[in-house]
This record gives C-alpha cells, sequence and structure tokens, in this order.
C-alpha cells in the first residue's frame, strides 16, 4: 500500500515527508526518545489533526521540534526570553539531545499548539534523520509521542504504523528509539527553573548544569502523579498514561492468591521468581540496567499487550538517575488496575 507506509529515510524520501508537512499533512517522524506525530507548528488546521489523530485533549499542548538552539527565535519571544539566557546557556550543552524546555512563545506559534498558555515547550532532537528532516523542511515541527492518547509511547516505525496508520502520509523509518523514554521538561519560565516531567536526560545532571539543588528543580508536580487541571504546569501529565490494554501491576505487590491462567512478565534483572507462573517473560536487562530498561520498556509493553494475556505484571527500579523515569512511567501505566484492584 502506498499510502501510510514506512519508508526508508533517504534524502528523496526526507524530500518527500517535507514536501508532505508543507502540505498540512502529519508525517511519523523517528527521535532518540520516542517516535512523534509531527505537523508543521505554524499551521494550526495540520496541528488540529493531530490532536484528533491522536484522541488528544486540546487542553494538553504539543512539544515543538526545532533543528538547532540558533533557530529559537521561530518559536519563541526573544524579548521575554532575555532573563532566561543564563539557565539556556548553562543547558545548551544537552542540545541536540533529550531535554525539553518551557519558555515564552512567539506570536508566530498558533495558540493551539500550546493549548492557549503563552510558553511553548521547544526540543532540539539528536535522531539524524529528525535533524535531517528539520533541517530540509525548514519549519518548526510540533510533534507529541505517536500514539494514541494515554496508550503506551512508540518506539519503533511500525508501533506507529499500528497505531496511526490512517493518520499519516508517511512513516520515516529511523530504527528502535535509541533511549525510549520521552524527553525531559523543564520549565524556564519559573524561577527557578522547574522539572515537569521526568525523562531521558536525569534530573541530577540538569540540576547539576543549572547549578541548582536537585530537590529545589524537582518540585511535587512531576512526581505526584495527581490528576492536573488549569492552572497547573504540566497539563500532560495524568496519573494514568502510558498503559497497555491488559491490566498491568507490579510484581513486588501482586498478591497471588488467586492469579488468573495467563500472566506475562516484563523483568529487569534475574528473578528469583518460578518461572512456571508465566505464560511469557520479558527479559528487559539481566542486570536492572537502567539504560536498557529505558530503551526497552514501551517495546516490551507494546508486545506484551498484542498476546492478549490476563495480566501483565513489571519489575521496579531504585528511582535515581533514568530510574525516576521509568519508576514514573510505570506508576502511570499500572495506574488503571492498582485502583480497579483496590476498589473491587
Ligand atoms: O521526547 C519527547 O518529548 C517526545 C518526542 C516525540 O519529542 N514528545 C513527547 O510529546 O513526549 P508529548 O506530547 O507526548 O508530551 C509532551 C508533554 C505533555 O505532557 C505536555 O502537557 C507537555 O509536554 N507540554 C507541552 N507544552 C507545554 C507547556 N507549554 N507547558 C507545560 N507543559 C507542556
Ligand atoms: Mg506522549
Amino acid at each position: 500500500m502506498e499510502n501510510n507506509c514506512i519508508v526508508e529515510p533517504t534524502t528523496a524520501n526526507i524530500q518527500r515527508a517535507a514536501d508532505v508537512l508543507r502540505a498540512g499533512k502529519l508525517i511519523g517522524m523517528p527521535t532518540e526518545t520516542v517516535y512523534g506525530l509531527a505537523a508543521n507548528a505554524l499551521d494550526a488546521s495540520a496541528v488540529a489533526a493531530v490532536f484528533q489523530a491522536k484522541g488528544r485533549p486540546a487542553t494538553n499542548p504539543l512539544v515543538v521540534h526545532i533543528a538547532s538552539s540558533d533557530r529559537l527565535a521561530d518559536v519563541c519571544d526573544l524579548a521575554l526570553l532575555e532573563s532566561m539566557r543564563g539557565s539556556i546557556e548553562k543547558l545548551a550543552g544537552f542540545w541536540p539531545g533529550p531535554l525539553t524546555l518551557v519558555l515564552p512563545k512567539s506570536a508566530s506559534i498558533p495558540p493551539i499548539v500550546t493549548a492557549g498558555r503563552p510558553t511553548v515547550a521547544v526540543r532540539v532532537p539528536f535522531h539524524p534523520v529528525a535533524l535531517a528532516l528539520l533541517q530540509c523542511c525548514d519549519l518548526p515541527l510540533a510533534a507529541p509521542s505517536a500514539n494514541r492518547s494515554n496508550y503506551v509511547s512508540p518506539t519503533s516505525a511500525e508501533h506507529v504504523r499500528q497505531g496511526l496508520a490512517d493518520h499519516v502520509a508517511l512513516i520515516l523509518e529511523g530504527g528502535i528509539c535509541e533511549r525510549g523514554l520521552e524527553s525531559t521538561i523543564v520549565s524556564l519560565v519559573e524561577s527557578p527553573p522547574h522539572l515537569l516531567r521526568y525523562g531521558a536526560l536525569p534530573a541530577e545532571e540538569i540540576a547539576e548544569a543549572l547549578q541548582v539543588p536537585l530537590d529545589e528543580l524537582l518540585r511535587p508536580e512531576a512526581t505526584s502523579g495527581r490528576q492536573v487541571g488549569d492552572g497547573d504546569q504540566a497539563p500532560g501529565l495524568s496519573p494514568e498514561h502510558y498503559a497497555p490494554l491488559t491490566p498491568l501491576l507490579f510484581l513486588s505487590e501482586y498478591d497471588w492468591s488467586n492469579p488468573p491462567p495467563q500472566i506475562g512478565l516484563i523483568a529487569f534483572r534475574t528473578l528469583a521468581e518460578d518461572s512456571r507462573r508465566f505464560a511469557v517473560i520479558e527479559q528487559v536487562s539481566d542486570s536492572n540496567n537502567v539504560y536498557e530498561i529505558g530503551q526497552r520498556l514501551f517495546a516490551a509493553l507494546w508486545r506484551l499487550d498484542q498476546l492478549e494475556l490476563d495480566l501483565i505484571l513489571i519489575d521496579t527500579c531504585e528511582e535515581t538517575g533514568l530510574g525516576r523515569a521509568i519508576m514514573d512511567r510505570l506508576r502511570r501505566a499500572t495506574f488503571r488496575a492498582r485502583v480497579s484492584r483496590t476498589s473491587s
């Protein structure tokens, strides 16, 4: 099928993707974190199609991708940015990379992109295909993760095809995402800067670069998992997110008194558990290596969710460094099953 197909990132196909974006259509774009559902950020109707395709509430703003920090003027209000220059310079070394900064928006970015907010979330991705595309199309690209709203994030072109094939003109093949977890989001419009979402860049590294205590960077919103509403800083951090359709619970909390027949396990290390309890085991790391876990976590959830299991149990890891982002995702992904278990 010509439409909706995954294409190799040749120069010709990157050019084609740029043409399609200029024509107001959507594409699947690889990044080092997760695949994005990309649209021309300057085109309000293309951006409306992103919200529609994802089933995303209009109150939840998008991340805008630019080719380099030299292009900040395309998306930000430079006059308002002035007071944040010091922090931007301290963090500039993380770009290109998995860091998103919330900054004052320029008038050229339509309100739909930022859900009416005066700020815009911006990042320079590290993936060579994303960078080549951004350079070729010469546009800022609004790109949330290319999954249906609240479902597991996509870390391969095939995940994008399975979730959103009917909504994209093409998907650029970029291989398996190297990091596998979304970018870390830091707001620079607050003083001192504030981490809004844990992600692929460890919070500790950001605090060190900004020369602020970690506790100050991590104020409660990023960790609490509460439902956020108007007036909150990180509108996309709902307590339920990244969730497979199959109930997902933590192995460490599971009460084995009445197990269903088909249970899958996602393990982060070689576990002492009796393997006969499980219909399938996904060993994403043998040794609790957070880089391996981060890279493979969403793919493992995606795979097990297709096996029509009754339940998926998942391991935990230590909450430092990348482990903070991993446990943050897992608390949200297990939220529905944990709540229905305690209320039944
Ligand atoms: O790694 C990533 O960031 C990926 C890739 C594709 O770049 N994108 C991504 O986008 O994760 P999305 O839409 O799934 O998550 C973006 C998050 C949401 O929680 C959203 O609420 C928040 O960023 N966000 C966007 N604009 C914001 C703003 N102006 N202020 C506060 N939060 C914002
Ligand atoms: Mg997302």
